[in-house]
């Protein structure tokens, strides 16, 4: 019809130009702002990578001192935003409760929902940064009924988070450096990836001047589908799964080749990456060094090392260039360090926030940027003639 072209699902299709992240799906390069993944997850922290991504250059020691400092100083909730934590059911997914109350800050910060405001999208920018730690940690609280841990503001990033989500009343708690550190090191492999389907939709929902929390908010709601950040709940749900089943990893390789139940090897295959991804690599080390750190053996880690020699050497997955993409061992790790499964996908949340911010904040600073407003082939019937309702 006319210009308009048919891309089914964006496959060929850019709609931004973009100077945050660099992917190379032949090569299986990924870059931040220029810097190989490989020596950020290696070298960097978390916040450092976030300031990169936000800012387009790494802060120096003063810079990330003050952006951390300022981060902390926003780490609170209101009061109020905990009562929607009550009227929550309490066998609510996590990711339902945390998009919900992003979308929710809307309504308590209403000083900083300015998209054209430069301090406004600051602040903002440091809210969501400072509270989605709390916000996540508290919908872990509510699914498990015990009281909600306050944000510390003597700890890291990365502590707070783990000390909000797993010290209970009346105990010390003193988080494992190697669960941090390994804590640290996902958020950081997972702060972006161009235009995924949660980024999109963070610039499309962007695009039409919506604040940034409901523009987050929408991202998070993206995240949640099993083909996307969902994937990781999804891999070691289907490797419980196999493992009830007797542990046959071929049977169900087989049953993934022959489409049964609609079956699909979770954790495999990307849209653009036909080689393998570098982030994987790195999870897939990361996952051995974390479960013999804290001392811990998991059949289900066997159970994918096996999926993944038995995919990677069988035609159906090397025609098609199926790798092990970021979500296939990050589970593993998660559940090491204590997670519960519907958790995981709100890790990847707190990672990718970064990146979300960073694209969205580049989308709405585009001289000449236009609202996200796709095209489409209309497959529907031709005119026709109305007919009253006493004719039908
Ligand atoms: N298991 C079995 N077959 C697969 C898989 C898989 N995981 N992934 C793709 N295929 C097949 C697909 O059926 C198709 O076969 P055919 O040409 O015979 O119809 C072919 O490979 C090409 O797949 P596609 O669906 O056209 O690929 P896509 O680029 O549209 O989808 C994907 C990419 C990631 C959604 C898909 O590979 C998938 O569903 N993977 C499993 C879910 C997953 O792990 N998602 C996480 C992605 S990475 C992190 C993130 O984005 O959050």
């Amino acid at each position: 019809t006319g210009l308009v072209t048919l891309d089914s699902g964006y496959g060929n299709t850019a709609a931004y130009k973009s100077a945050i992240t660099y992917l190379d799906g032949e090569e299986g390069i990924l870059r931040y702002r220029g810097y190989p993944i490989e020596q950020i997850a290696e070298r960097g922290s978390f916040l450092e990578t976030a300031y990169l991504l936000i800012n387009g250059e790494l802060p120096t020691v003063d810079e990330l001192a003050a952006f951390s400092d300022e981060i902390t100083q926003h780490t609170l909730l209101h009061e109020d935003v905990k009562r929607f934590y009550d009227g929550f059911p309490r066998d609510a997914h996590p990711m339902a409760m945390v998009s919900s109350v992003v979308s929710a800050l809307s309504t308590f910060y209403q000083d900083s929902l300015s998209p054209f405001d430069e301090q406004q999208r600051h602040i903002s920018t440091v809210r969501l940064l400072a509270k989605l730690p709390t916000i996540a940690a508290y919908a872990y609280k509510k699914a498990i009924g015990h009281p909600f841990v306050y944000p510390s503001n003597d700890l890291g990033y990365v502590e707070n988070f783990l000390r909000m989500t797993f010290s209970v009343p009346a105990q010390e708690y003193d988080p494992d450096p190697v669960v941090v550190g390994a804590l640290d090191k996902l958020l950081m492999l997972h702060a972006d990836h161009e235009q995924n389907c949660s980024t999109s939709t963070v610039r499309l929902v962007g695009s039409s001047q919506a604040n940034l929390f409901v523009s987050i908010s929408s991202g998070i709601n993206a995240l949640w589908g099993p083909l996307h950040g969902g994937a990781n709940q999804a891999v070691l749900e289907m490797l419980e799964d196999i493992q009830a089943s007797g542990g046959n990893v071929a049977t169900f390789i087989r049953k993934v080749k022959n489409r049964e139940d609609g079956a699909k090897l979770m954790g495999f295959g990307h849209r653009v990456y036909k080689n393998f991804d570098p982030r994987a690599k790195i999870i897939k080390a990361a996952a051995h060094d974390v479960l013999s750190a804290l001392g811990k053996s998991d059949e289900l880690l066997d159970i994918a090392l096996a999926l993944e020699e038995q995919a990677l050497a069988d035609d159906y997955f090397v025609e098609r260039k199926l790798y092990p993409n970021v979500d296939f061992y990050t589970g593993l790790i998660y559940r090491a360090m204590g997670f519960p499964t519907t958790m995981f996908t709100v890790l990847f949340a707190l990672g990718r926030l970064p990146g979300w911010i960073a694209h969205w904040h580049e989308m709405i600073k585009e001289p000449g940027g236009r609202i996200g407003r796709p095209r489409q082939v209309y497959t529907g019937v031709e005119l026709r003639d109305y007919v009253p309702l006493e004719a039908r």
